[in-house]
């Protein structure tokens, strides 16, 4: 039996439980005297509350925000300019409203799915994250540990801060073994474009079950919490390169580790991607409209991330359900050509099961699994089995015993249509730009 001390408390008794001198804000771009804090510091400021008193996704960020080093919460909380897609991302799922089915016999409820014909236990992945290993030593080996005992999937971040043999053989995997759950590759393409081929043509298969190629950030957003808190000069991240310094702009990981990444990456490297590796599965990961998702059909991938990189890339990009919506609205057939993932915002079994509602395959997290890992592997272990409980017990009182139950139908997204654009184009404004902004024609044919 539980020591009562460990029982489940709620938010407020956690709260109290903190070291109260340790409050960094999750908005932390706000003040000028937080410019360039120093470095993290070794000891963490505050104690972590027994992992048997967390009961959601929100309570692993409370416990990291009170206790992960500055720049590691800087890191991970924060996104791009005044953040308002981050925070979109959440805020539109609690627009949506069910419409539930009743006497359904759901006593037996089941999450079993397939990503890219891989069985997983629940239609979950941990979307990819640089450097988990600022939040615990185990950094993606811990991650790959609990997915693999878990049985959801995983995808590896090109700026992971562990090469991938060492992180496939935390989970059983190796060259020429697969782990027992689905693990992806994501991948950043440098401007060193041999480096990348080079990189992309090591990945070992059957190991590595598809390339996400991200396509969201072809430069860093402006990650101002970010860019407050000096980097710490050790870091690097062994697949890429990239290595984290401080310059007159400030100490942003997310800048100075994505500055080898190509801006000028095209439609048609696509296919050179192909070509290097035509036996991996391609994902298109930051899918954040309709024309692109038709677009990805053209180009033949397998699948599409609708993403905006957790509002860390183009702040005011459209939150992922909307676009999610949107694809329904003005291509609904991509969803029998390609499998359709979402991330962003994803924080309670509700959203998953309202993402799978309208169309996705999969839904992955981002920060929460930072956060989980705050616990090592059994923290991120702890945080599927809460996503998974919730996501039954949504399907059981949705009326529904398997995923293949889910339907548009048993959800109200009349708050939210008037935002789903209905139209590729602008539904009224026609003016043509270039006349006006672009003096000679040899630089309008540039454009
Ligand atoms: C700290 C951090 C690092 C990230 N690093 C990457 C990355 O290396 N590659 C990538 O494609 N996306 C990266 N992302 C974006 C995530 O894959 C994902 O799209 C996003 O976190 C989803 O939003 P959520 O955090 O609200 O779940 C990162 C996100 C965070 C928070």
């Amino acid at each position: 039996m539980a020591d009562p001390k460990d029982l489940p408390y709620r938010i407020t008794d956690l709260e109290a439980s903190f070291n109260t001198n340790a409050t960094p804000s999750n908005n932390a771009s706000s003040s000028s005297d937080e410019l360039l804090k120093p470095p993290p510091t070794a000891a963490p400021p505050a104690t972590k509350p027994p992992l048997s008193s967390l009961l959601s996704s929100y309570d692993f960020e409370t416990v990291a925000s009170r206790t992960l080093a500055p720049k590691t919460w800087a890191f991970y909380a924060s996104a791009a300019t005044d953040q308002l897609t981050r925070d979109a991302n959440r805020a539109s799922f609690d627009r949506i409203w069910w419409r539930p089915r009743v006497l359904r016999n759901v006593s037996r409820v089941s999450t079993g799915a397939r990503m890219l014909g891989r069985d997983v236990s629940v239609p979950l992945f941990v979307s990819p994250a640089a450097m988990a290993r600022l939040v615990h030593p185990d950094g993606e080996r811990a991650l790959a540990a609990a997915c693999a005992s878990r049985g959801v999937g995983q995808c590896i971040s090109t700026n992971a801060s562990y090469p991938l043999p060492e992180i496939l053989d935390a989970c059983g995997g190796s060259a020429t073994k697969a782990p027992p759950h689905p693990v992806f590759f994501q991948l950043y393409v440098s401007r060193d474009r041999a480096a990348t081929a080079s990189l992309v043509r090591s990945l070992p298969r059957p190991a590595i079950a598809a390339l996400f190629l991200t396509v969201d950030a072809p430069v860093p957003g402006k990650r101002e919490a970010d860019e407050r808190v000096a980097a710490p000069d050790d870091l690097a991240a062994p697949m890429s390169g990239a290595r984290a310094t401080n310059d007159a702009k400030g100490g942003g990981l997310g800048r100075v580790m994505g500055a080898y990444i190509d801006a000028s990456l095209t439609w048609d490297d696509v296919a050179w991607l192909r070509s290097l590796r035509p036996d991996l599965p391609i994902v298109l990961k930051g899918i954040q409209g309709a024309a692109d998702a038709m677009r990805a059909v053209e180009a033949g991938v397998q699948g599409i991330v609708v993403s905006n990189h957790g509002g860390r890339s183009l702040d005011t990009s459209p939150p992922a359900v909307l676009v999610l919506l949107e694809l329904q609205r003005c291509c609904p057939w991509v969803f029998e050509r390609l499998e359709v993932y979402v991330d962003g915002g994803v924080r309670r079994g509700t959203d998953v099961v309202k993402c799978l509602c309208l169309g996705a395959t999969a839904v992955g997290m981002g920060r929460h699994f930072l956060y989980a890992l705050n616990y090592g592997r059994e923290g991120v272990e702890k945080l599927v089995d809460i996503m998974k409980d919730e996501i039954e017990v949504s399907m059981a009182n949705l009326g529904v015993k398997h995923l293949d139950e889910l339907h548009p139908g048993l959800v109200n997204t009349l708050d939210v249509d008037h935002l789903v654009p209905t139209t590729m184009d602008h539904p009224y404004a026609k003016w043509s730009p270039r006349s006006r902004l672009v003096k000679d024609a040899a630089s309008k044919a540039k454009l």
